[in-house]
């Protein structure tokens, strides 16, 4: 499934996962050292090709390509030809003519990733595409877990918020069911989209009963500028309802971590004080990011296919 890159983790087998994360743990080494660099991608491109807004998964994929000595490159959709009217298609078309040997697609379309990849040579890795999937986001969530808790299998994930809408939450649904977890959802009925019992996890409209006896707590984000309104009565009900504090958290179990992908609308779906502090691993999520982007663009541009050319010697 890694051959020809990371579409989703819908297609992944717990292998796959198991080799992503073994792979990752050994990258967060690199990040202790003085000097945060590994010749392991030396002469392999990068290019990051994000349609959409990106803090941590851009900037986490160019550090990640950087600390493996790879030349990242970030195009930027509103200083290229697509703004004279040039097709996705052809501009991916156009990149793969100049040979990188991973390309890191975010659009806010579903399958815009998919449809690149069966274009191009260069594998392609999906940063996020619409409300479909955003592996290396739940790949990072598993690692952070599998650090805070020795394992996944037999562990109660409940993921508070926008199920119908979150591609966060879809891979995560994906992932962690694949590891051995139980995975519970709660949300306005509105936000939980039709049969979702289908994929296999438990649907709550009560945060209180979904929380009892969870081992992690995700929460995602409001889309408070485009959902208020039409999913749920008001942004200050929501959080009143489904808002995580340290009072709800009470129904988790003791030794609850709080998980949130980014960015956090603070005082809506997470507390303040929660968001800032143990037991939110919100920035450990972040420090992970990095560490787990390095081991997909190891495993995807690092055993690329190298022409004749390539093994003549010169560093
Ligand atoms: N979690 C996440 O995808 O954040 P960014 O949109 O900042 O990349």
């Amino acid at each position: 499934m890694m051959e020809n890159g990371l579409l989703g983790i819908q297609e992944l087998a717990r292998e796959d996962i198991e080799t992503i994360l073994e792979t990752a743990i050994h990258m967060k080494e690199v990040a202790e050292r003085d000097v945060k660099k590994v010749p392991t991608l030396r002469g392999r491109t990068i290019i990051n090709l994000f349609f959409e807004p990106s803090t941590r998964t851009r900037t986490s994929f160019e550090i990640a390509g950087k600390r493996l000595s790879a030349d990242v490159v970030n195009f930027t959709p509103s200083h290229s030809s697509l703004s004279k009217s040039e097709s996705i298609l052809d501009t991916a078309k156009t990149l793969d003519a100049m040979d990188p040997d991973a390309v890191v697609v975010r659009h806010g379309v579903a399958g815009v990733p998919k449809r690149i990849a069966d274009e191009l040579d260069a594998p392609v890795i999906n940063a996020g595409d619409g409300a479909h999937e955003h592996p290396t986001q739940a790949l990072l969530d598993m690692l952070t877990v599998l650090e805070e808790k020795d394992r996944l299998d037999g562990l109660t994930v409940t993921i508070i918020g926008d199920i119908a809408h979150s591609r966060v939450a879809r891979s995560n649904i994906h992932g962690f069911l694949k590891m051995g977890a139980e995975v519970r959802v709660a949300a306005p009925p509105t936000m939980i989209p039709a049969a979702v019992e289908t994929l296999g996890v438990k649907p709550f409209s009560s945060l209180r009963e979904a929380l009892d006896g969870a081992d992690v707590v995700m929460a995602l984000r409001i889309q408070r500028e485009r959902l208020a309104g039409a999913y749920f009565p008001s942004v200050r009900e929501y959080a009143a309802t489904f808002g995580l504090d340290r009072a709800k958290l009470r129904f988790a179990k003791d030794d609850a971590i709080v998980m949130h992908p980014g960015p956090v609308n603070r005082g809506v779906e997470l507390a303040h004080d929660l968001a800032d502090h143990r037991p939110s691993v919100i920035l450990d999520q972040v420090r992970n990011g990095v560490a787990l982007r390095m081991a997909v663009l190891y495993l995807l541009a690092g055993r690329r296919h190298r022409r004749p050319a390539d093994e003549g010697g010169n560093s």
